[in-house]
């Protein structure tokens, strides 16, 4: 198995390397990249954790042997908001970013599973599925936008509310990745009643969450720990797909068959193909329904401007 983390130097990367380094199974190689000076640093500092995983460093120019014959691609390089800017504020810098990376996927490891986190999630997926479609390799069961962020809050923070085990509970969480767009469905979380002020209040500060820790680093960056989580944890279930395990469930930002949007976060089962069936997000209350239809026009527009920057 080898796991390429690209941007490994950053905030995220560091975080998500050092799970990966603690988590992937023996004998697996975990590839560091990115254009900082500092990536063969961090990846020695790594390679002295006591874990049959190999860790190797690459730098700016060494984009290829990072990728050659990857099995996923993790992608968290890229710019990250500050105070006042919403995620779509860093398209500008990070599309190119993501496109340059996605061509250094279509040489190396063509068949790989490809997670993006770099925002604006909405829009760089649709970037990765063009460069990927011009080649003629796009397999749209291989490319994931990681929204398991949104979800690990959304439980976390129904657990707190509700003095709950925190591993009990489940939250399904579709739509995209900014704002609005993210809609936890708190009418499907078992075993748990919320009354709609608790509804309207505990969808908002989903929804906000992203910028709660924004605004908490003043100017720092956004979130980096709890990102590495998420996709540590979302990585661990395509390894467990890959290796052939059954009833691997999680929730991306894929091309589905939702019929919402042409990237839509929905429920997925993985395994060895990536994702092997596309599973239905199930009835929604009036209120996750108004929700879901009035995020659908800014859904729309951010992929639009992922699929508009390829052409
Ligand atoms: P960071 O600035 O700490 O790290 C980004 C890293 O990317 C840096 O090390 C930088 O050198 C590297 N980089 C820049 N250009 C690169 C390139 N062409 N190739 C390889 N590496 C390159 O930022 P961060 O906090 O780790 O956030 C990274 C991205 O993840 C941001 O866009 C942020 O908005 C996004 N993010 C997404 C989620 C999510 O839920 N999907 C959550 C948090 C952050
Ligand atoms: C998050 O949800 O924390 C990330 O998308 C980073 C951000 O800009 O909020």
């Amino acid at each position: 198995m080898k796991v390429a983390v690209l941007g490994a130097a950053g905030g995220i990367g560091q975080a998500l390397s050092l799970l990966l380094k603690n988590g992937l199974p023996a004998g697996s190689e975990l590839a560091l990249y990115d254009v900082a000076p500092v990536v063969p640093g961090v990846a020695v500092d790594l390679s002295h954790i006591p874990t049959a995983v190999n860790v190797a460093g690459y730098g700016k120019d060494d984009l290829d042997p990072a990728l050659a014959g990857a099995d996923i691609v993790l992608i968290p390089a890229g710019m990250p908001r500050k105070p006042g800017m919403d995620r779509a504020d860093l398209f500008n810098v990070n599309a190119s970013i993501v496109r340059t990376l996605a061509e250094g996927i279509v040489k190396n490891c063509p068949k790989a599973f490809v997670g993006i986190i770099t925002n604006p999630v909405n829009g760089t997926v649709p970037i990765v599925r063009e460069v990927f479609k011009k080649a003629g390799t796009y397999d749209a069961a291989r490319v994931f936008g990681v929204t398991t962020l949104d979800v690990i809050r959304a439980e976390t923070f129904i657990a707190e509310l509700k003095g709950l085990d925190v591993s009990e509970v489940k939250v399904p969480v579709i739509g995209g990745h900014s704002g609005t767009t993210i809609l936890p469905l708190l009418s499907q979380v078992e075993g748990v009643e919320f009354t709609d002020e608790e509804v309207a209040s505990l969808t908002k500060r989903i929804q906000n969450a992203g910028t709660e820790v924004v605004e908490a680093k003043a100017g720092g960056g956004s979130a980096t720990l709890s990102m590495g989580a998420a996709a540590a944890r979302f990585c661990f279930s395509l390894v467990k797909g890959l290796q052939g395990e059954e009833n691997v469930f999680e929730y991306a930002y894929v091309e589905g068959n939702t019929g919402d949007a042409e990237f839509f976060a929905q429920p997925i089962r993985l395994g060895k193909n990536g994702v092997e069936e596309l599973l239905p997000y199930g009835e929604l209350s009036a209120f996750e329904q108004k929700a879901k239809d009035d995020m659908l026009a800014t859904l729309e527009k951010d992929i639009k401007e992922g699929v508009d920057f390829m052409a």
